[in-house]
C-alpha cells in the first residue's frame, strides 16, 4: 500500500457516507464509496432483468460491464457504468434490495476489490463499505467501525428517503434494514464483521460532527503517535 487509506465500515444507514465525506475533506483525501460500486452492478442486473438468485447469470452481467471511477464533486469518486455516471439511479429501494443479494457472490466481490485496491495505489482515500478493514485493506492502521441501533438507522434512512421523494413507512424501512443486516453479516464471503483492529464508534447518541472529529483525531493519532516520556 503506497497511500493513506482510512477504512470506515459498518451496517446500512449508520451514516458512513456523510462521515467519510466530511472526514476526507478535513484530511485532504478522496472518498471511495464501495457500496456505490456494488449498487451499480445491482442496477445493471435489474436493468438486464436477470434472476438475482441465478449467480452465473448475475456474473455474466457483471463481467460484461465497464465500471470506471472518476473524480466527481466534493472529492468523491463517481461510479461510471458503461460511460454513464450512475447518480441517483442507484439509490432506490429496489436497487438497495438487489445489491444486498448480488454482493454476496464471490465473483462480483473479487472484481470490486481489485478495482478498490487499484484506486488506493494512486491517491490517499477514505474508503467506506463493509469489508474494507477486514478484506480490502487489512493492513491499514486507520480502521473505524460505526454502529447504531437498527431503529436509529431506520429513522435516519426514512428521513433521507423522504428528502429524495420516496414515500415509505418506518416499519418498512426497519424491516428492510434488518433483512440487509442479516444478509451482510451472514454471507460466506467477506461478511460485515468487526474485530479488535477497529476503533468502534457508536453513533446513536452523538452528532455527525462528533463522529467526524473522532475519525480525524484517530487518524492523526496514528500518523503522529505521542511519544511516551520516561
Ligand atoms: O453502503 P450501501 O448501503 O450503499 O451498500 C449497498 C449494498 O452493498 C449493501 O447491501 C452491502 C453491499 N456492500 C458490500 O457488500 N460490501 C461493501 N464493501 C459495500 C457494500
Amino acid at each position: 500500500m503506497t497511500s493513506t487509506v482510512v477504512a470506515i465500515d459498518g451496517p446500512s444507514g449508520v451514516g458512513k457516507s456523510t462521515v467519510a465525506q466530511r472526514a476526507a475533506a478535513r484530511l485532504g483525501l478522496t472518498v471511495l464509496d464501495t457500496g456505490a460500486m456494488y449498487r451499480a452492478i445491482g442496477l445493471a442486473c435489474l436493468r438486464a432483468g436477470v434472476d438475482l438468485e441465478d449467480e452465473p447469470a448475475v456474473m455474466a452481467v457483471a463481467e460484461g460491464l465497464d465500471i470506471d471511477l472518476r473524480p466527481g464533486k466534493a472529492g468523491q469518486l463517481e461510479v461510471v457504468l458503461d460511460g454513464e455516471p450512475v447518480g441517483q439511479h442507484i439509490r432506490t429501494p429496489a436497487v438497495s434490495d438487489a445489491t444486498s443479494r448480488i454482493s454476496s457472490y464471490p465473483g462480483v466481490r473479487r472484481r470490486m476489490v481489485s478495482l478498490q485496491r487499484q484506486v488506493a495505489t494512486r491517491r490517499g482515500v477514505v474508503v467506506e463499505g463493509r469489508d474494507i478493514g477486514t478484506v480490502v485493506f487489512p493492513d491499514t492502521p486507520h480502521k473505524f467501525f460505526l454502529t447504531a441501533t437498527s431503529l436509529v438507522r431506520a429513522r435516519r434512512r426514512l428521513a433521507d428517503l423522504a428528502a429524495s421523494g420516496h414515500r415509505t413507512s418506518l416499519e418498512e424501512v426497519l424491516a428492510d434494514i434488518e433483512a440487509r443486516d442479516g444478509r451482510d453479516s451472514s454471507r460466506q464471503d467477506s461478511p460485515l464483521r468487526c474485530d479488535d483492529s477497529y476503533q468502534v464508534i457508536d453513533t446513536s447518541d452523538i452528532s455527525i460532527e462528533q463522529v467526524v472529529d473522532r475519525v480525524v483525531r484517530g487518524v492523526a493519532a496514528v500518523a503522529a503517535p505521542s511519544v511516551a516520556t520516561p
